[in-house]
């Protein structure tokens, strides 16, 4: 069977800078996919241009044997393209319940139903005994899982999941990566940008490393790890930052 989604050969420019380069990465259904790499390296970007924020520069975008690069972000979500956003985006002044409603409206126009999906997602999620506070009032691993809540809400086939688990202390990123996988497991394809390698690899099937706005390498975790360009990136990188 196809891939569930494929980029092919994209470019996104902005002005004179490159943020994603020839990009062409492929997902299959019920992977678990990790797509890392240093800051700036145009994970983001990418993310942005599968769930349709930007048009590419050039390229296509693939999706469910579809090509879906003229589509817009509304479509594809109906389509099947979840996704969070690194910097959260609930709706701080909305109960926890009603943005995850928010979600559910796309597939179910039924406030009844709605409402219903989002009870059910919420229990999937942990945050049932959440659901009637304000977001704004939420821990920040809460919002983290929130943002998961609302993705998950609109019934995707493939979930795009943006640095959920960044910043998170230990046991929160666990309880995280437990509900990744419970995500997989529920029959969902994940397509996640880590920038923290220790926590991403044990959990994905595949990496794909960007650097500079291309695929650097990309394989099984053990052999992407031990791969001298992908320690050469991240080094390099600590070193910009200073650390
Ligand atoms: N909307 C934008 N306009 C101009 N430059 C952007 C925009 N979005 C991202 N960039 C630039 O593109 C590059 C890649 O950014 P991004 O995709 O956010 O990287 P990552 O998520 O890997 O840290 C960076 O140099 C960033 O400053
Ligand atoms: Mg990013």
């Amino acid at each position: 069977m196809s891939a569930l989604l494929e980029t092919r050969g994209v470019w996104q420019r902005f002005g004179g800078l490159v943020a994603n380069s020839d990009v062409s990465i492929s997902v299959g259904r019920g992977e678990i996919v990790g797509l890392i790499g240093p800051n700036g390296a145009g994970k983001s970007t990418l993310f942005n241009l599968i769930a349709g924020v930007l048009p590419p520069t050039q390229g296509s975008i693939w999706f469910d044997g579809e090509d879906v690069t003229n589509l817009p972000a509304a479509q594809r979500c109906q389509r099947g393209i979840g996704r969070t956003f690194q910097v959260v985006k609930s709706f701080e002044t909305m109960t926890v319940i009603d943005n995850v409603i928010v979600g559910a409206l796309v597939r179910n126009t039924v406030m009844k139903e709605a409402r219903r999906k989002a009870r059910e997602v919420l229990e999937f999620t942990g945050l049932a005994a959440r659901a009637d506070v304000l977001a704004s009032d939420l821990v920040p691993a809460e919002k983290r899982r929130l943002e998961v809540a609302r993705a998950l809400a609109t019934g995707p086939k493939l979930l795009l999941l943006d640095e959920v688990l960044t910043g998170l202390t230990p046991t929160e990123a666990q309880t995280g990566v437990a509900l990744v996988r419970k995500v997989r497991d529920a029959g969902i394809t994940v397509l996640m940008v880590e920038h923290v390698m220790e926590i991403v690899m044990p959990l994905v099937d595949r990496a794909i490393v960007l650097d500079l706005g291309k695929v650097l390498v990309e394989g099984k975790p053990a052999d992407v790890v031990r791969d001298p360009k992908v320690i050469k990136a991240y080094l390099g990188d600590r070193h910009a930052v200073g650390a």
